[in-house]
């Protein structure tokens, strides 16, 4: 189980990558604050398998942020069930991460090796 960050620290609405892998690694969860609450996926994008944000970091749609965006195709995905509604893959969902919030904390509930395992996982699914 890791920490990722206090709730506070994501405004409502914001979307945030963490890195649980070691230092240097592309951030691989996109954590979003909702209310009291978050979403969170894998940074994978169901259709071929890359990263989301094209540039680091950049997760929601520029003209409408309550969708998270695929910078490779400019597919859209609903934050609260990671449903692709618009672009190449619509109607495959983002891979859901294990994360909540445990009275301040934002907490992943695996651990780096767990997530890399994971992503090989999806990522030999996806080719
Ligand atoms: S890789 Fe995400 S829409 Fe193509």
């Amino acid at each position: 189980m890791l920490e990722l960050c206090l709730l506070s620290d994501l405004k409502n609405g914001e979307a945030k990558g963490f890195n649980v892998e070691g230092s240097g690694i592309a951030q691989r969860l996109i954590v979003v604050r909702q209310g009291d609450g978050v979403k969170a996926y894998i940074n994978l994008c169901p259709h071929i398998g890359s990263r989301l944000d094209g540039d680091v970091g950049q997760f929601l749609d520029a003209e409408d942020p309550t969708m998270l965006f695929c910078d490779s195709h400019a597919a859209l995905f609903r934050i609260e069930d990671g449903v692709c509604v618009e672009g190449p893959c619509e109607g495959d969902k983002l891979f859901p991460a294990d994360v909540t919030v445990v009275g301040d904390a934002v907490v992943y509930a695996r651990d780096g090796v767990e997530l890399v395992d994971e992503i090989s996982r999806i990522v030999s699914t996806t080719e």
